[in-house]
């Protein structure tokens, strides 16, 4: 079974989903995280396509959820800590634009959820990856709130970075995933959509949590 939360950066997708499965005990799966690592593979090809995909084809991605991380390793080398620079976020959005970089990932996707209860985040989960989810939500902010959490996150790793450049990183990087061609982010017809702008995060992961519960009962 598999619950979905699709959502802008910075709209509280994945800390509230880590909450959500930590709550629950369900599986979680981090999608920009398998982007962001394959965009390393991007980056250390020199951003030349062909090198591109022949290091991917060569290369294995493998991740699982411990601990509120979702650990990320190519080859059996964990990248975990370099999924969230600058670097990466610069390019992410300009790799995830690629369809065979997209069927790649949906493919990492959709086979580590074959067994078991998983809630996954991303920005099409809902409408191209997952359109059968069992339940799909939307998670929407101003764009201003996203780039305030965004930036006090990030502050304590990479003292540098201004609420600025955060807001801009963000704001470009929601354009192009929603102008894409290749499955941008849009909200699913069927999924709940919740704008957290004013709405704090206990009260974010209460009102998932109870609608989890509902469908999981309703499952079982
Ligand atoms: O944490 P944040 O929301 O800022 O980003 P992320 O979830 O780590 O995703 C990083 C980037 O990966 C996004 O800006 C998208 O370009 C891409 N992505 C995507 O295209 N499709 C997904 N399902 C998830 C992420």
């Amino acid at each position: 079974m598999i619950i979905v939360i699709d959502g802008p950066a910075g709209s509280g997708k994945s800390s509230t989903a880590r909450a959500v499965a930590d709550r629950l005990n369900i599986e979680y799966l981090d999608s920009g995280a398998l982007y962001r690592a394959v965009t390393l593979i991007y980056i250390e090809a020199n951003r030349d396509k062909e090198v591109f995909f022949e290091l991917l084809n060569q290369k294995e991605i493998s991740f699982y959820y411990e601990d509120q991380t979702f650990y990320v390793a190519i080859d059996g080398q964990s990248v975990t800590n370099e999924l969230r620079t600058a670097k990466v976020a610069e390019f992410v959005s300009e790799v995830a634009a690629l369809p065979r970089v997209r069927s790649f990932v949906n493919n990492l996707m959709r086979e580590a959820v074959i067994d078991g209860l998983y809630i996954a985040e991303g920005r099409d989960l809902g409408t191209a990856v997952f359109p059968d989810a069992e339940l799909k939500f939307f998670m929407s902010a101003d764009l201003e709130e996203r780039a305030k959490r965004r930036y006090k996150e990030r502050k304590s790793k990479n003292p540098e970075i201004t609420l600025e450049e955060v807001k801009q990183n963000i704001a470009e990087r929601d354009l192009k995933d929603s102008k894409r061609k290749a499955d941008p982010l849009k909200k699913a017809d069927d999924a709940i959509e919740f704008d957290t702008t004013d709405v704090t995060f206990e009260q974010q992961v209460d009102k998932i949590c109870s609608k989890v519960s509902e469908v999981i009962e309703v499952q079982n």
